[in-house]
């Protein structure tokens, strides 16, 4: 995904604003997901996102998103961003997110996703990575608490 970074996406120094990115990261994750499982998908979690240099309005910011690790209903995917000045073409990395999307039902209820093929040697390295960020972020979760109990309360 690229967006061209217009003064409505910045702050008043004209940078774009950390919100308007987290938004893109989201929204190329979200169409990785459903790509993949071709039913609805819902973000259920971002690991922390750092900004490490700003894209200034007029440059593009160019979004990569790729599914890294699957479960049984959800979904992990890698998304890059990077600024590319339009002027002389130099790019540079800004963020990495991790996102994990669930597929859920018509009644919004978890369903199972297809598996992923891992076809490269970096395809299985990020899996098994992915699997060990999954452990991590279900470790955060409140103890013997799902979202969905948290909801019904
Ligand atoms: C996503 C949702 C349906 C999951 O419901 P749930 O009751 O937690 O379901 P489960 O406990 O069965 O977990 C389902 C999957 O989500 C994963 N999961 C749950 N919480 C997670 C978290 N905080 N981070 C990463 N994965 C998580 C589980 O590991 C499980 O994956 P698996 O099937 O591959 O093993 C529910 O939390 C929800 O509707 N959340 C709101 C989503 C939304 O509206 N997003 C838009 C932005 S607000």
């Amino acid at each position: 995904m690229v967006e061209l970074v217009l003064p409505n996406d910045a702050n008043t120094m004209g940078n774009v604003l950390g919100g308007r990115v987290l938004h893109w990261i989201d929204l190329a994750a979200a169409i990785v997901a459903h790509r993949h499982c071709r039913t609805e998908a819902v973000t259920v979690s971002m690991d922390e996102v750092s900004f490490l240099v700003p894209i200034r309005v007029g440059q593009l910011a160019c979004i990569a998103a790729r599914m890294t690790y699957v479960g049984r209903t959800s979904m992990e995917i890698r998304v890059d961003v990077q600024s590319e000045d339009l002027m002389s073409g130099e790019r540079r990395q800004t963020s990495t997110a991790y996102l994990t999307f669930v597929a859920v039902d018509k009644s919004g209820r978890p369903a199972e996703v297809p598996p992923l093929l891992l076809e490269t040697e970096e395809d299985r390295r990020e899996a098994k990575a992915g699997e060990a960020r999954r452990a991590a972020r279900l470790k955060l979760r409140p103890l013997g608490v799902t979202p969905r109990e948290t909801q019904q309360r």
